[in-house]
């Protein structure tokens, strides 16, 4: 797509400029291209294709189902909406764990045939080989721990990680590590507000969370759910501007009325 001169693009860079200047940074799932080019318009900082595509999108219950190839395909839809926003798509579960060449593979993939600006990976220590060798191609990564949901099924339950200080330690040193291989930015997810705040004071390179408290660089939400797209969800983390399930259940239920009562369409309305 092409970019308008006057439109000046969020990059990895000018995310750093905002933590080092105090910004706050604002981040939202988006999976397809009329929601990327709403978000965008609205000025979002950062578009993040998330694998919780396969939640919202697919209705699938974990976020483990979603394959390289519809990943590519959200990415590639979000993209041809965007022009300032820069945007970051998950590596889908299997496609990088345990084997860095098929993590290359895999990111490569996903710069070339959707045309996204960097992915995110879940994961410290047990991935660092994956996240360096996507480094060496020049293709930027986001980090992403505490609850990781590629991991559920270790975990067990989707509640608060890292609150015992063992597995905050290893949180911390593993935040640590992935600034340390290169990576731009780190989503913390559902972690306790004080320790989320600490990591943030500790590392240079932006720290987005959810679920983690206001003392971090920046907050991401998925957009279903912020926009209340999906009234089943509701962790305290979320904040819900809108009650699109109920507007929308309204609006089709008038437009339902009017076609069966024969007032759509109006003569104003045809041709
Ligand atoms: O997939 C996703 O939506 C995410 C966010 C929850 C950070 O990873």
């Amino acid at each position: 797509m092409s970019v308008h001169k006057s439109v000046k693009r969020v990059t990895t860079h000018v995310l750093q400029e905002m933590k080092r200047n105090g910004e706050k940074i604002a981040m939202l799932t988006a999976y397809d291209f009329t929601m990327g080019r709403i978000l965008d318009g609205a000025g979002i900082d950062i578009l993040l294709v998330g694998d919780s595509a396969s939640n919202v999108m697919a209705g699938h219950e974990t976020t483990l189902p979603i394959t390289l190839d519809q990943m590519i395909y959200h990415a590639a839809s979000v993209i041809r909406g965007v022009q300032r926003s820069l945007v970051v798509v998950d590596l889908p579960f299997g496609s990088y764990q345990g084997n860095s060449k098929e993590a290359l593979t895999s990111a490569i993939r996903i710069m070339k045939e959707s045309g996204a600006h960097a992915v995110k990976l879940e994961g410290g220590r047990e991935i660092r080989e994956s996240v360096e060798r996507i480094l060496s191609a020049g293709i930027p990564v986001m980090g992403h721990l505490g609850l990781t949901p590629q991991s559920i099924y270790k975990f067990g339950t989707y509640t608060v990680r890292a609150k015992e200080t063992a597995e905050a330690d290893r949180l911390i040193e593993d935040a640590h590590l992935l600034q340390e291989t290169g990576c731009f930015a780190i989503v913390l997810e559902k972690v306790p507000a004080k320790l989320a705040g600490r990591v943030a004071s500790e590392l240079e390179v932006p720290i987005i969370g959810i679920g983690a408290g206001g003392g971090v660089d920046g907050q991401v939400l998925v957009s279903h759910d912020m926009l209340g797209m999906n009234n089943e969800f509701s962790p305290r983390f979320l904040r819900r501007y809108l009650n699109l399930h109920e507007d929308m259940t309204l609006a089709v239920q008038r437009y339902i009325a009017d076609v069966r009562a024969k007032d759509f369409p109006s003569s104003n309305e045809q041709y």
